[in-house]
């Protein structure tokens, strides 16, 4: 179907995004699905009548419930203070510490609960089942090295460049129990990312492991620091210390060199701190827990700033009532912690509930697609969380496998992308075995926690849809002239949050001016006003919303590409590739892909007499690996004699998009070059 022709396609203006849109809009509108009576038995939400208790009219008070969730050193004064709109406070005048909240609380009960279940990817090798105890133990053990081995101080930033095992929960809630803020950088980032990144927070401290394992192959991970240090350096910031966890205690597992009087190996140095306690810092709730570096419209990731409060009480309820997680629940989320679904769903929710959170290190496949699944079964696991492209790829390559083991989860959740109503089908029938609820949260880095989800007890399933907000979120859809789109419009506009919540981020680090253009100047209705009411947040994705309530994301309206359910600016790719001085033009567009959902296709033109040529688009991949890392190296990358342009001379993304993605681009009788049209799509072909 032409664009044309479909009533219900999204158009936008930036349309590199409209092959995702029609894809989802082209889903039919599916039947819905009961949620099991033995969930309802015993969920922790069944009370329907929560929508009315958290109705607009009795915003802000209703998020009183969030926050009594936790433990507060002195209680707050004012739930929310707008006086600085948009930069909300919540919680105003409280102080607490989330370490205490997620350790030290659950003590008296929880002790000998398993806090933390690693599991290495290499099968043979033992699954640590870390204690609340024990956790309360390293946590205080590390915080007290940070304290007095390198002078970090509450309000201090700290990066992490951590893989996924046990040391980087406990990295994370010692910075938490000093107040200091840590951001955690994606481990499979570069090097040259991370120092980004380390240089945006003028992180002095950085933090990481020597290596670890990914689809049976031990990783040098120690080399990353290093060219991150100089990375860092070229933009004039100064790393003084680089803490290095073992993956092998006892053992360093990197060939990269120590560089003498900066490297410290952490564990060598921990024993220095046996037995130390430190008494975790009272921070006031508006103090930053962390920062989460994440790709938006320009080049530069943006870091957004997580409170204290506001976001662990967000993401303590979300993860009670939408997660349904009990102390006593095994819950596994295969997302990794370097992502804001880990942060939130693997570490501060499930911890502060009490609960017991599993951290795999490896890739879910490996070595086969039943891995997942014996996880669960030797874990005992009963509540499963991960994104469509991780079961996309669990189908592909084991349709059957779930059907060989005993485990039985109550709950799944998927997060990240837009799920196929048939991947659906197979996550809740085989996966689930027709025994589990699914939830189908949408949320950004931005937001701390869910926004839109059913509330797995009271509301029916329906593949391929978010559902309706949880209770306390209130959207609206607005077309481009600032319309509000009415359910069962048929129509797909911009979706917005009427309201503020606790979860969502303070503002961009450094950068409070874009922090109000991206996300609030849209749709404000008057900037000098200090009324909520005026403020709606632009979440920057198209969605359409059914007659009955449930929201359909149909994707980025930005230049923001989903790859896997991992989120790359089209802008962050591009600048890598004109790194390559052959390079004089760079277009990236999302192309349809069976399991990943999107991967980037990289056009580029030369310079003038230059020659397509295998070398180059070595070197540009390269580029993109070395800036970024491998997770965005280009799925196709396509030398072009010249860019479709406008008569402007813009680069039309669209045409290329739909080239990629076997489209028809329609129209292009208005470009000013539209004879190349016809010449990239041989080359793509
Ligand atoms: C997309 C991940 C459809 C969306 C938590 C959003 C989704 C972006 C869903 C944020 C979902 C997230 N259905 N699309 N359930 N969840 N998205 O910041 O485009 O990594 O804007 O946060 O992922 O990605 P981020």
């Amino acid at each position: 179907m032409s664009e044309e022709k479909s009533p219900r396609l999204y158009k936008n203006q930036q349309t590199a995004d409209i092959s995702e849109a029609q894809i989802a809009v082209h889903w039919q509108e599916e039947d819905y699905f009961a949620p099991p009576t033995r969930f309802i038995a015993q969920a922790n939400l069944t009370d329907a009548s929560i929508f009315e208790r958290f109705s607009l009219d009795k915003f802000p008070d209703y998020y009183k419930e969030f926050g009594d969730l936790l433990d507060w050193y002195k209680y707050w004064e004012k739930t929310l203070d707008t006086s600085n709109a948009p930069f909300w406070r919540w919680f105003v005048g409280g102080e607490l510490n989330a370490c205490h909240n997620c350790v030290d609380r659950h003590l008296s009960k929880h002790r000998n609960n398993t806090a933390i279940h690693f599991v290495p990817e290499p099968e043979h090798e033992t699954v640590q089942h870390i204690t609340y105890q024990e956790l309360f133990v390293r946590v205080n053990e590390f915080a007290a090295l940070l304290r007095d081995s390198c002078g970090l101080k509450a309000g201090d930033r700290v990066t992490l460049h951590m893989p996924m095992v046990a040391e980087l929960p406990i990295t994370m809630l010692a910075c938490a129990r000093l107040g200091v803020i840590h951001s955690q950088v994606f481990s499979g980032f570069s090097g040259k990312a991370c120092g980004d990144r380390v240089s945006d927070s003028e992180s002095r401290v950085l933090i990481t492991m020597d290596a670890y394992y990914r689809a049976g192959k031990l990783l040098d991970h120690k080399e990353k620091a290093d060219i991150a240090v100089t990375e860092a350096a070229k933009d004039g910031h100064k790393v003084d210390k680089v803490l290095i966890w073992q993956r092998y205690p006892g053992k360093y597992s990197s060939p990269a060199k120590l560089v003498e009087g900066r490297d410290i190996i952490v564990n060598d140095l921990l024993k220095q701190h046996r037995g130390e306690r430190v008494d975790p810092a009272h921070m006031p709730a508006e103090a930053a827990l962390f920062l989460m570096y994440t790709s938006g419209t320009t080049g530069r990731p943006k870091g957004c700033q997580h409170s204290i409060g506001g976001y662990l009480a967000y993401v303590t309820w979300t993860s009670k009532y939408i997660q349904d997680i009990h102390p006593e629940d095994v819950y596994w989320c295969m997302a990794d912690i370097g992502w804001i679904t880990g942060h939130s769903y693997i570490v501060y929710g499930p911890l502060a509930l009490g609960a017991s959170s599993v951290v795999y290190e490896g890739v879910p496949t490996y070595p086969d697609a039943g891995r997942p699944w014996r996880i669960a079964e030797e874990l005992g696991v009963n509540i499963f969380h991960t994104s469509p492209t991780a079961i996309r790829a669990l189908r592909r390559d084991g349709p059957d496998e779930p059907t060989k083991y005993s485990h039985h989860f109550k709950h799944m959740t998927t997060v990240g992308e837009p799920i196929e109503p048939e991947v659906w089908k197979w996550y809740y029938n085989v996966v689930g075995k027709t025994e589990a609820v699914i939830v189908d949260t949408w949320w950004q880095t931005e937001n701390g926690g869910f926004l839109c989800s059913t509330v797995p007890a009271i509301h029916q399933m329906k593949p391929g849809s978010a559902g309706p907000a949880i209770p306390g979120i209130h959207p609206v859809i607005y077309d481009d002239e600032g319309k509000e789109l009415p359910a069962g419009s048929g129509r797909a506009g911009n979706i917005c949050i009427r309201n503020p919540w606790p979860g969502i981020f303070q503002t961009i680090w450094k950068d409070p001016d874009r922090f109000v253009k991206q996300y609030y100047e849209r749709y404000c209705k008057n900037p000098k006003s200090k009324d909520w009411r005026d403020w709606p947040y632009l979440a920057g994705d198209g969605a359409v919303q059914a007659a009955d309530g449930y929201y359909r994301i149909l994707g980025r309206i930005d230049d923001v590409i989903n790859v896997a359910g991992h989120r790359l600016g089209t802008k962050e790719i591009e600048s890598a590739a004109l790194l390559v001085p052959e390079v004089v033009e760079a277009a990236v567009v999302p192309v349809a892909d069976p399991i990943k959902g999107k991967v980037p296709d990289l056009y580029v033109s030369l310079k003038l007499g230059l020659q397509a040529a295998q070398e180059i688009t070595d070197k540009i991949s390269a580029a993109v690996v070395f800036e970024i890392g491998a997770i965005a190296r280009p799925h196709q990358i396509i030398i072009v004699p010249d860019m479709p342009k406008t008569r402007s001379g813009k680069i039309m993304r669209r045409v290329l998009a739909a080239i990629s993605n076997h489209l028809d681009p329609g129209d292009v009788s208005t470009l000013a070059n539209p004879e190349v049209v016809d010449k990239i799509r041989d080359l793509v072909k």
